[in-house]
């Protein structure tokens, strides 16, 4: 039975709406095994939750989704899959600009984009150029992505500009760390949501979780549906979040 419609009420009326939430979409590849089917079969229904997920984060006006769509790491899998993965990223990416451009959402990417097949790459920067001016669901992909590798990539930058005297070492706090990060400009997240029950964070935006809420749901990607991330929504909407201080009286439940 579907839900949808009453937890988007319950998620609308409450004011701590999250303001960027980040998806580790795991469990393709057993969702497909289970059924007998490649793994490839699982990716391509894994697009379908895509799609079910970027329209329901729109109903609810969230600003910012994060998926990791693609790991540094996942180059290691057999050749065949990264090629089918790739190509339903850029075939999708094709299918359903018109989609994000009638859904006002803006695409970006986070992570080395520049190293993907240059044909390929320029679809993808096609739709990030033409949904730029879009104002209403920021859509993220993290792309050949590694949290580590951000942080190293932030590291050397910094000690560059620290040679060159464009920053001091002392001056170097927080704010400007994360200048120097892939997610320069967007705000951190504010949840984190990982599908097929494994509980890692898998070096996904390692600096930019250091409070973010987990929720593992047991469902594999494919199967994740609207209900079953408003579900995570309002789980959210009921933690206490106290960023390292302790509760203040009053309720700063949510806050
Ligand atoms: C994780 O399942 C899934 C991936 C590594 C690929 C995710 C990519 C897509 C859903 C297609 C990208 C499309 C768009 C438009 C964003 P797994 O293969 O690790 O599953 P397993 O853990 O069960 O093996």
């Amino acid at each position: 039975m579907a839900f949808h419609e009453e937890y988007k009420a319950q998620i609308l009326s409450k004011s701590n709406l999250p303001e960027h939430v980040a998806i580790i979409m795991d469990g393709n590849g057993r969702w497909a095994r289970s059924r007998g089917l490649p793994r490839t079969v699982g990716h391509e229904h894994g697009v379908k939750a895509v799609k079910k997920i970027v329209q329901a984060a729109g109903d609810i006006n969230l600003p910012l989704l994060t998926l990791y769509t693609f790991s540094t790491e996942n180059w290691k899998r057999p050749k065949s899959e990264v090629s089918a993965i790739m190509k339903l990223l850029y075939k999708t990416t094709r299918r359903e600009l018109n989609e994000l451009l009638e859904n006002n959402v803006r695409l970006i990417t986070t992570g080395d984009i520049e190293a993907l097949a240059p044909s390929r790459r320029d679809i993808l920067k096609d739709a990030i150029a033409r949904t730029a001016n879009n104002t209403g669901l920021t859509l993220n992909l993290a792309l050949n992505y590694s949290g580590r590798l951000e942080i190293l990539r932030a590291v050397r930058n910094i000690v560059k500009d620290v040679a060159q005297n464009k920053v001091k070492a002392d001056d170097i706090d927080d704010a400007v760390f994360t200048r120097y990060l892939q997610t320069n400009g967007l705000p951190d997240p504010d949840l984190l949501i990982r599908t097929s029950g494994e509980r890692r964070i898998s070096n996904f935006l390692l600096w930019q979780m250091a409070y973010t809420e987990i929720f593992v749901t047991d469902v594999l990607w494919p199967d994740f549906d609207e209900d079953d991330f408003f579900r995570a929504i309002i789980d959210f909407q009921g933690r206490e979040r106290r960023f390292g201080k302790i509760k203040t009286t009053g309720s700063s439940k949510g806050s």
